[in-house]
């Protein structure tokens, strides 16, 4: 199921791409629209060639190309999907989901309602846990516990921590209470039937410090709950759940994405508080798993805002060993892992809490490549049998065959020679043979489950995409930029009928699309664009209407390109049908040579009358 266009047209229409923009740039108007530096991590840039026209709801850089509407913009921004990223605008501006979007059958309607009772039962419930650590006095064991941690309230509030009581059924009457279905409660962890002979449900988390863990989106899908000091489990955290996969998720994402995304890095800890303390020292592009080994969809999530990342596991042999498994996960998604291990068993809370947070970055800053990092520690007291070193390239092998770059592979391997005594042909030659060079199975999460399942991510209208690929002639590219820049000059490209002589199928098909739609919606000019963009594979084709030098046009300008382009448009097209006439005429009935003829005759005849209207001498036949 796909969202209808009027939905799309909606919530894009209740959104404004410069309000959404400006939360990551400033933006000054010049002329029609508005610049700025370049918002997007990967280009840093100090002066701006990122260009946003108000009128058009369109953004694009000329200096990294990227461009698109208000969906592309918050997609490429927040690393969405886009009906993520429909759901985010959606909700920014108020505008409920309808029912229809999500997909028909009934199975995935109940499935989807039964989504969202469920968030709104773990809406509740982290509500329930803030109200009751607001309300415990100043020498409850919570607060206690919370002054030992060293967490503020700024921290609490953004995080939202909370706590459950010492009862077993406060939130499980109030659940009750609401009419909340308590199936779903108890699929959710929160609560439990109880079993023989009594009748009701009894609460899980009980006496608990409550980290409430948040989708991308924000809204709260599983918690985790520590014991206020010693005691087992030391965490009880949420069961899977139709909302809650862990081995997808990431603690803090939610919050930290916008850090990462400006820093271009991400710091990855193990633990909830480890995270809390980094980010409570001011350093905040970071994320904990929850607890379980990095998955590949872990790794390809934060791809999607960074392949700067740094692993920080704690300085005891469990750290080390995870630090360990997580290299070939992120080297095979093409991240670039660096890492260090915390001294002593310090864990990163320890750390910044004795150390301060600028001993911590000043760590992080010389922190060597992961893939360094565990060979090092794995050529530890290494003294160069060959057994050592066969047992070495087999467990490297594997790893080494992760790395999807080429280049840094060999770099990698080089490493590995330089640690082992050989040169680098003689360890490709072992690698070759050992056992393990084939690819691993990688861990990988339940990859049934999206984190909007019952919507496509596939673009939104129900038309094919245009290809804009190849080499594309400059006057089809303007012409289709100058159609789209101002109705008037729509009109005088329509009249000249010159679009059938294009020779780029795309651009072909870009421009009758653009008139078609134009001709459906005379009085939208301003949203075609936007349309278009999204039916287009190369966006910036479209963008280059946003250049200066084509906005600064008067009319006559225009009208004096457009007839330039018409021009070259028909002439190529022209030279193209005469050599292919040529070619194809001999041997063909007389008739259809002749008409032929006469066809070329016509176009060279239109084309002279064309030319003597500005040019005398630009007639010639065939030139
Ligand atoms: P502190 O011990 O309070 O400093 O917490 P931490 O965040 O440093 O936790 P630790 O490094 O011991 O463990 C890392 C992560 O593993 C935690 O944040 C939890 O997600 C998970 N974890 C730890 N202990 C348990 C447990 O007893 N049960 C479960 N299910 N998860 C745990
Ligand atoms: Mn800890």
């Amino acid at each position: 199921m796909r969202f209808s266009q009027d939905f799309l047209d909606k919530v894009r229409d209740a959104n404004n791409l410069v309000d959404v923009i400006s939360r990551y740039t400033q933006l000054n108007r010049a002329g029609g629209r508005y610049v700025g530096l370049c918002p997007f991590p990967d280009h840093r840039e100090k002066t701006p060639s990122f260009s946003v026209s108000d009128t058009q709801q369109l953004y694009y850089c000329f200096g990294c190309k990227k461009g698109g509407n208000i969906f592309k913009f918050v997609e490429a921004m927040m690393g969405l999907s886009f009906p993520e990223a429909v759901d985010w605008l959606a909700r920014q501006a108020g505008i409920p989901i309808p029912q229809e979007m999500y997909q028909r059958s009934e199975a995935v309607v109940a499935h989807a309602q039964e989504r969202k009772a469920m968030a709104e039962i773990n809406e509740f419930a982290i509500q329930f846990f803030e109200s009751e650590l607001r309300q415990s006095g100043p020498s409850a064991p919570v607060k206690e516990y919370l002054k030992k941690r060293g967490l503020n309230d700024e921290t609490i509030k953004t995080f939202r921590l909370g706590y459950s009581p010492n009862d077993w059924e406060k939130l499980s009457s109030l659940l009750k209470a609401r009419r909340a279905p308590l199936n779903l409660a108890e699929k959710l962890g929160l609560i439990r039937a109880r079993s023989q002979g009594g009748n009701g449900y009894f609460d899980l988390f009980r006496h608990r410090l409550m980290f409430p863990i948040f989708s991308l989106e924000g809204s709260g899908i599983g918690f985790g709950g520590r014991v206020l000091g010693e005691g087992e489990p030391k965490y009880l955290n949420s069961p899977e759940s139709p909302l809650f996969h862990k081995g997808q998720v990431f603690y803090g994402l939610s919050e930290t994405a916008k850090f990462i995304r400006a820093q271009d890095q991400a710091i990855v800890v193990e633990g909830y508080m480890d995270l809390l303390a980094l980010y409570q020292a001011g350093i905040k592009n970071v994320v904990a798993p929850l607890g379980t080994a990095l998955t590949e969809d872990h790794a390809k999530l934060l791809k999607r805002f960074t392949k700067n990342v740094i692993v920080l596991f704690d300085g005891d042999q469990a750290g080390r060993d995870a630090a360990e498994r997580s290299l070939p996960i992120l080297l095979g998604a093409g991240v670039l892992p660096r890492g260090f291990t915390l001294p002593d068993k310090m864990d990163p809370d320890d750390f910044v809490r004795t150390q301060g947070a600028e001993a911590l970055k000043g760590k992080l800053a010389e922190a060597p490549e992961l893939f360094v990092l565990i060979l090092d520690q794995d050529v530890k007291g290494y003294r160069g049998t060959s057994a050592e070193k066969v047992t070495l390239i087999d467990k490297m092998a594997p790893v080494l065959a992760t790395v999807p770059d080429s280049r840094l592979r060999d770099l990698y391997v080089d490493e590995v020679a330089s640690r082992l005594g050989v040169t680098g042909e003689w360890l490709k030659e072992a690698l070759a043979q050992s056992r393990g060079s084939q690819r691993p199975g990688l861990r990988t999460a339940n990859k049934a489950v999206e984190a909007v399942p019952t919507m496509e991510s596939t673009p939104p209208p129900e038309v094919s995409i245009i290809k804009l690929g190849g080499k594309r002639p400059k006057a089809e590219e303007l012409l289709v930029n100058l159609a789209l820049m101002k109705p008037d000059y729509m009109r005088l490209i329509v009249d000249l009928g010159v679009v059938q002589f294009f020779a780029h199928a795309g651009l072909r098909e870009v421009l009758q699309r653009a008139i078609l739609i134009h001709g459906q919606m005379p009085n939208e000019f301003d949203k075609l664009t936007a349309l278009l963009v999204s039916q287009v594979d190369l966006s910036e084709v479209l963008f280059l209407h946003l250049e200066n030098h084509l906005e600064n046009l008067n009319l006559e300008g225009a009208q004096k390109l457009i007839a330039d382009c018409n021009r070259k448009v028909q002439d190529a097209f022209l030279k193209s049908q005469s050599r292919q006439i040529t070619t194809t005429l001999r041997g063909r009935p007389a008739a259809e040579q002749l008409e032929k003829l006469e066809q070329i005759m016509n176009m060279h005849r239109q084309r002279r009358d064309r030319g003597s209207e500005r040019d005398p001498n630009s007639g010639a036949f065939g030139s």
